[in-house]
């Protein structure tokens, strides 16, 4: 009997006792393809030896030391890392151990923004539906994903949601994406004409949407228009890149493909790879500059920020992207997943729609693809594509309430950067084999 309090209770893991490259092995010695990074997270692969030695040289230089009394030297390296490489104008890093810490302090770190500059009358967020951006109270509240929300709305901060920018199913058959974008940028402009723009801290988003909805990438033009409008307010632009970023879409940063830089931006999953639990959200100078001239103290915190063998393993873990130019083989292998994916499921019954960028990418099911309805719910088709998948040993992202947090399916791949054209091959080959059947047996 085991004495975790797992995720789920319903069924039994597999028991991962050893991972390698691209593969995780469990204790029966049945060996499962990594197709989705976990959640997006192994970017590098497992056990990446150069990784893990930077891992024990700074565990046996300085493993700890609190950070109210001393910084480090991996934290400083890995800050001015990032900040080398950052999008135009954020100039600091504040490290925590994952995305939704990151997303915690990306919040109040906003509000205290307001606070510091003579404008304490800011309180409301504004985000969009079907996202998600964690679990804990505040980063759960600016998500969007009903499901996750509905037991705990007593408990969440008032936050405000606008439609997402999902071009499959929101965008109406006569409209060009340019027109849908500009839709959607209206729509926020009456949100916060309809709150008041003096009240309104940030609008946030993820650059390109994961879990909830299936590597939903903006339209041409949206995150332009987007920009403009949180500056023209004096609202801020809060990225989530825990999961899309680092890396994942083809660009260190997925908002560099929007032509757009936030004010603040989190990051987590690839930046350590997995090997180490760590997360950050990256700060603008004009923010720092408030912190700077005003109370010099960010009001939050946590024991394990800027951890030493979290910055050095997530520090080595970039330095191995740039070294092996992974982000070249991103973009070459993301062509690869996109060309296998509509060879398989182009024309698939099932399949309603293909989309997402570099190793980024997710297929919508649907009963029936003239209509896009998709299947029941009550189906959890997504729940047993996973296991078909994980018969077939290989590890996919599927996930439920993709239209609005009940309906719909989608499956989200995110193998890892170091795969090839063949994995890429089976992985597809494999999913092909778990959608047709679910399908078949769910019926
Ligand atoms: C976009 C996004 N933001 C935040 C989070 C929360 O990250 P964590 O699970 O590391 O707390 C996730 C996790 O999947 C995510 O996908």
């Amino acid at each position: 009997m085991t004495r975790v309090f797992h995720r789920q209770l319903s069924s039994p893991l597999p028991v991962a006792v050893a991972a390698q490259g691209t593969t995780v092995t469990d204790a029966q010695g049945k060996t499962y393809i990594d197709g989705c990074g976990g959640a997006a997270v192994s970017c590098l692969g497992h056990n990446h030896p150069g990784v893990l030695a930077a891992m024990k040289a700074q565990m046996e230089r300085l493993a700890y030391a609190h950070t109210a009394f001393f910084t480090n030297e991996a934290s400083e390296a890995l800050a001015d890392e990032l900040v080398e490489h950052a999008p135009a104008g954020i100039s600091h890093v504040y490290f925590v151990s994952g995305g939704s810490e990151a997303m915690e302090s990306a919040l109040k770190m906003a509000r205290q923004y307001f606070v510091e500059i003579g404008q304490p009358q800011r309180r409301l967020f504004i985000a969009r539906k079907q996202s998600f951006h964690g679990n804990t109270l505040g980063a759960l509240a600016v998500g969007g994903n009903e499901w996750r929300r509905r037991q705990f709305a007593p408990l969440l901060i008032d936050t405000h949601h606008v439609s997402p920018c999902y071009d499959y199913r929101g965008r109406a058959p006569e409209e060009t994406p340019e027109a849908y974008g500009e839709r959607l940028a209206n729509e926020l402009e009456a949100k916060i004409a309809a709150l008041g723009p003096e009240n309104v801290i940030a609008f946030i988003a993820e650059t390109v949407v994961g879990a909830t909805a299936g590597a939903l990438t903006a339209v041409p033009g949206y995150f332009k228009r987007i920009r403009e409008i949180c500056d023209r307010h004096g609202i801020l632009l809060i990225l989530d890149e825990v999961m899309c970023g680092m890396g994942r879409t083809g660009t260190l940063h997925a908002c560099e493909q929007e032509g757009i830089s936030p004010d603040i931006m989190a990051i987590a999953k690839g930046l350590g790879g997995g090997f180490v639990a760590i997360g950050a959200t990256l700060v603008s100078q004009k923010l720092m500059n408030a912190f700077l001239d005003g109370s010099k103290l960010f009001q939050h915190g946590h024991t394990y920020i800027g951890h030493p063998i979290a910055c050095a393993g997530a520090l080595e873990v970039q330095r191995v992207m740039r070294r092996d130019n992974l982000l070249a083989n991103v973009k070459k292998l993301g062509a690869v997943l996109t060309d296998r994916l509509h060879e398989r499921f182009g024309n698939h019954h099932h399949v309603g729609d293909i989309r997402g960028r570099g190793l980024f990418q997710a297929i919508e099911l649907v009963a029936d693809r003239s209509s896009k309805v998709p299947f029941d719910p009550a189906m959890k088709l997504h729940a047993k594509i996973k296991a078909e998948a994980m018969e077939r040993g290989l590890m996919v992202y599927p996930m439920g309430g993709t239209i609005d947090g009940e309906r719909g399916d989608h499956v989200l791949l995110a193998p890892p950067f170091i795969a090839d054209e063949p994995l890429i091959g089976t992985i597809v080959e494999r999913l092909g084999e778990a959608v047709d059947s679910a399908i078949a047996k769910a019926r």
